[in-house]
């Protein structure tokens, strides 16, 4: 039996008591709850390398290897739109073609849009597996080694080894970031180093482009926005666009082509402008920008 000392003790300290006991089960519980997260961490971490798991061929590129392959070299974008999910329809509409190179760029969201969750929407394996894709990049791959002097940059032979660059589809944030001069991921770094003069670069030799005829060696870069209505209705979006439509567009014998967006209902559900234009209408103006591919024998006729 305790004394009735022993007893007053416990009940004049009761709140003390509790106190410590329930900082004690806090803790017990706090410590599983960070083992619990730690493993979700884990789990995410090695789900993530497989599911970004890099694409064959390694992506590592210098320009000057390609500058006699006899093909064109489309550098294909896509950033966070839900018109993400075209690109493999553009991909495949551009695989009969028997002398055509692209490499594929994919913003941080554009590649959620490609992680095998539908039948549209193929996995990047998948992806890299359709005749004419020579590579996928995403934003680490400019980080892939730290980089020492002597080492190619990413951004710049990407530029260098294009002939057209086409971002579709261009999202809103993209655009902006497109017409403040932002370069802070793959993309965008691409773009924002582009020879804007056409005096850096020059053409290949024997490589006929479209776009030679307005002005003798510029590259140009056309982009397919796509957005939600309200984003496109937003003031913004037209003074971004306006820069690149006129300041720097083809008409000014500039190096930006924007292929306008449409009206219909959205994947959002609201109608109205702000869809990209039909990915068939991106595959002929890329078409008609190298106007000398020559179909693989036996391609269907589209
Ligand atoms: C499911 C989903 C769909 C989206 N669709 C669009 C879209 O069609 N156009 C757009 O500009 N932004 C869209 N966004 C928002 C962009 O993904 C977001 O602004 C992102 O920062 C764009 O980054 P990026 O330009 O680097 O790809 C969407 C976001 C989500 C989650
Ligand atoms: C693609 O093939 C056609 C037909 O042979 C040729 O005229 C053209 O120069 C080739 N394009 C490139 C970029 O080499």
């Amino acid at each position: 039996m305790l004394s009735s000392s022993t007893l007053g003790y416990l009940w004049e300290n009761v709140f003390l008591f509790s106190y410590i006991a329930v900082i004690a089960v806090g803790l017990v519980f706090y410590n599983a709850h960070l083992a619990y997260d730690l493993h979700r961490l884990e789990a995410l971490g090695k789900a993530d390398t497989t599911t970004t798991k890099r694409p064959s061929p390694s992506p590592a590129l210098k320009a000057s290897d390609h500058v006699n392959d006899g093909k064109y070299h489309l550098l294909l974008a896509a950033t966070g739109s839900v018109a993400t999910i075209k690109i493999p329809n553009i991909l495949s509409a551009l695989a009969k073609y028997e002398n055509l190179s692209i490499r594929l760029l994919l913003s941080n969201s554009a590649a959620e849009f490609l992680r095998g969750q539908a039948d549209e929407q193929p996995t990047l394996e998948q992806i890299a597996k359709i005749k004419n894709l020579d590579a996928i990049y995403r934003n680490a791959d400019e980080w892939q080694k730290p980089w020492v002097r002597g080492d190619s940059i990413l951004h710049i032979e990407l530029r260098r080894w294009a002939d057209m660059m086409v971002i579709a589809p261009l999202s809103a944030n993209s655009l902006a970031k497109l017409a403040l001069g932002m370069s802070h991921d793959l993309v965008s770094s691409v773009a924002r180093a582009w020879d804007t003069t056409g005096l850096i670069d020059g053409l290949r030799e024997g490589v006929r482009l479209a776009s030679a005829g307005r002005d003798s060696a510029r590259k140009v870069i056309m982009v397919a926005p796509a957005m939600n209505t309200a984003m496109w209705n937003h003031p913004v979006t037209k003074r971004h666009l306006d820069l690149l439509s006129n300041d720097w567009g083809a008409d000014s014998r500039g190096w930006f082509e924007v292929l306008q967006p449409i009206d219909k209902g959205l994947a959002c559900g609201d109608t109205g402008g702000g869809a990209m234009k039909e990915w068939k209408e991106i595959v002929a103006a890329i078409e008609t920008g190298f106007p000398d591919l020559r179909e693989r024998e036996g391609a269907k006729k589209t």
